[in-house]
């Protein structure tokens, strides 16, 4: 007789061992199904996804050991401290970023134990369904679900014409282990991942050249954020950004990688030593058996869903990366955690509208809700308060400046609407926007909150004050 579950989560990915933590606690009988065992030495299948693996959290290790690399090289010296002869062991670096990989994965397979969700290792699909019960196929034996959440994530797009091998020619799964800082690296695509990596490489002696179709530079952000960015990154970190670029052909030999493309209407060539195809990702939706039980996707492949997670289906949700809306971990444990909720007969929800950004580039960029153009193309009448962190005394002390905090509050009911900062530690500082938010806070109600001093934090209390123009230390 197959095993029955009320719940099967297919993907043990943020979205989907999250769900499956939180069914378990909640008291329903749980499974989760993932397929992959990534770079598990003994093949054992690893938990956490793209995300623990091949994603945020080994590059945001990588991220911080190229920074203090830079930081030793570039800003030590301010601060009366010598770092001659520096030298930086890539090796020990990528085990660094390998052993924290395996700590949290197992980690999660102890959180498994914790609250009684049964791992089954495989790959899981959909074959048929009986009167109660969908059935999954795990490797060849089947399993029943009341409840099924699919949470297979998402896979890097590559392009046509260009050969991922991921040695020279590389997506993110490469990109986060190179054995040495290449001489030349040449990035496809100027989103999240190309500047986190391209930072990464660049920090480490890499002269980085990124090639970006669009015209306008992350475009998602707030323009005046994208501006300081372009700003830093161009000029003082010496990042070879060109925008409005046409890929044409990319030819690998034995020494070099040469990628033809056209930029301000000329014929150019680019030759370097690895490539980093960072050009988006794609949701997993062709191996779950979605045609066997006619489950919907929609016009751009990913699983079609509401603002619960239902799919067409009944008892069926899907969640994270292979559904809409940004791919992004937090995004996806929210969803995680909504679904059990609600399969518990629990009023879980996401508040779409207050899902932060964070790109950790040096400075970070982080925002949370509208920007000043979305709000313009709205027609939303709006007030600015912006405050540099040259005006705080906590960034003048860490000895990094650069960036500001940037608040934009609606005309006449005072409500934030969007909240834009880059700058050191900008991750961590957008979370009081966050609540803010979430909480339906007006610019007065954080302006007339103690912050610590001397923090960081004091930007975004004086921004709120600038709101009203009444900033004190600006
Ligand atoms: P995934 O993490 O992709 O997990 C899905 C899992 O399902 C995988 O383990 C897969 O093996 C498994 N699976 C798929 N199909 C099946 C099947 N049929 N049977 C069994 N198992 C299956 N997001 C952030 O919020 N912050 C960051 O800093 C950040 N950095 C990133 C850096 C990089 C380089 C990359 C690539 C991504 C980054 N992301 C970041 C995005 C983040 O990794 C994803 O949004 C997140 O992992 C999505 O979670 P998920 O559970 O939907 O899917
Ligand atoms: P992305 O969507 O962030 O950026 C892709 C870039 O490639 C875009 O600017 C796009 O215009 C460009 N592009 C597309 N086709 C191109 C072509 N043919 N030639 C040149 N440029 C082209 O995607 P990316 O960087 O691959 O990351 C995937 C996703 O992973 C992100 O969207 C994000 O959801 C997630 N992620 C999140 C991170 C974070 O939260 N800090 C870090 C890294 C990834």
């Amino acid at each position: 007789m197959s095993k029955k579950f009320d719940v099967v989560v297919i993907g043990a990915g943020p979205g989907g061992y999250v769900a499956a933590i939180r069914a378990g606690q909640l008291g329903l009988t749980v499974a989760c199904i993932e397929s992959q065992a990534y770079a598990d030495p003994k093949g054992a299948v690893r938990l956490g996804g793209t995300c623990l693996n091949e994603g945020c959290i080994p590059s945001k290790a990588l991220l911080q050991s190229s920074e203090l690399f830079d930081q030793a090289g570039h800003s030590f010296v301010m601060h009366g401290i010598s770092s001659e002869n520096l030298k930086m062991d890539v090796a020990a670096m990528v085990r660094r970023k390998d052993n924290i990989v395996t700590q949290l994965t197992s980690g999660i397979r102890g959180l498994f134990k914790k609250y009684k969700v049964t791992l089954l290792p495989g790959h899981g699909k959909f074959v048929g369904r009986t009167e109660d019960f969908w059935q999954i196929d795990v490797d060849g034996e089947t399993v029943e679900a009341k409840h099924v959440i699919v949470a297979t994530g998402s896979k890097a797009r590559h392009l046509d014409g260009i050969p991922v091998d991921n040695k020279i020619i590389c997506d993110n799964i490469g990109a986060l282990g190179f054995d040495k800082a290449p001489k030349r690296l040449g990035v496809i695509g100027a989103g999240v991942i190309g500047l986190e990596l391209g930072s990464v490489w660049k920090r480490l002696g890499a002269e980085v050249t990124v090639l970006e179709a669009l015209p306008d530079f992350l475009a998602a952000a707030d323009q005046a954020v994208a501006k300081e960015a372009w700003k830093v990154f161009t000029q003082k970190q010496g990042l070879n950004i060109l925008l409005s670029v046409n890929i044409k052909k990319v030819t690998q030999s034995k020494k070099s990688v040469i990628v033809e493309y056209e930029a301000e209407d000329e014929s150019r060539t680019l030759e370097c030593d690895r490539l980093i195809v960072s050009v988006g990702r794609i949701p997993n939706t062709d191996k779950v058996g979605a045609e066997v039980v006619d489950l919907k996707l929609d016009d751009k492949g990913r699983i079609d869903v509401n603002e619960y997670c239902e799919t067409n289906l009944p008892n069926v949700w899907a969640v994270g990366d292979v559904i809409r809306g940004p791919m992004l971990a937090h995004k996806g444990m929210e969803e995680g955690v909504m679904v059990a909720e609600r399969i518990a007969g629990q009023a879980g929800h996401v508040n779409y509208d207050v899902i932060p950004w964070v790109i950790y580039t040096h400075p970070e960029i982080a925002w949370v809700g509208k920007t000043e153009q979305q709000l313009k193309n709205e027609g939303i009448e709006y007030r600015v308060g912006q405050i540099p962190f040259a005006a705080n005394g906590r960034a003048l002390g860490q000895g990094d400046t650069t960036g500001f905090v940037k608040v934009l509050a609606d005309a006449k009911t005072d409500r934030i609407l969007g909240v834009h900062v880059i700058g050191n530690n900008a991750s961590e500082l957008i979370a009081e926007a966050v609540v803010a938010m979430e909480f339906g806070a007006s610019s007065e109600d954080i302006a007339r909150i103690c912050h610590a001093h001397p923090t960081l934090s004091e930007a975004l209390h004086e921004a709120m004050l600038a709101v009203s123009k009444r900033s004190l230390h600006f």
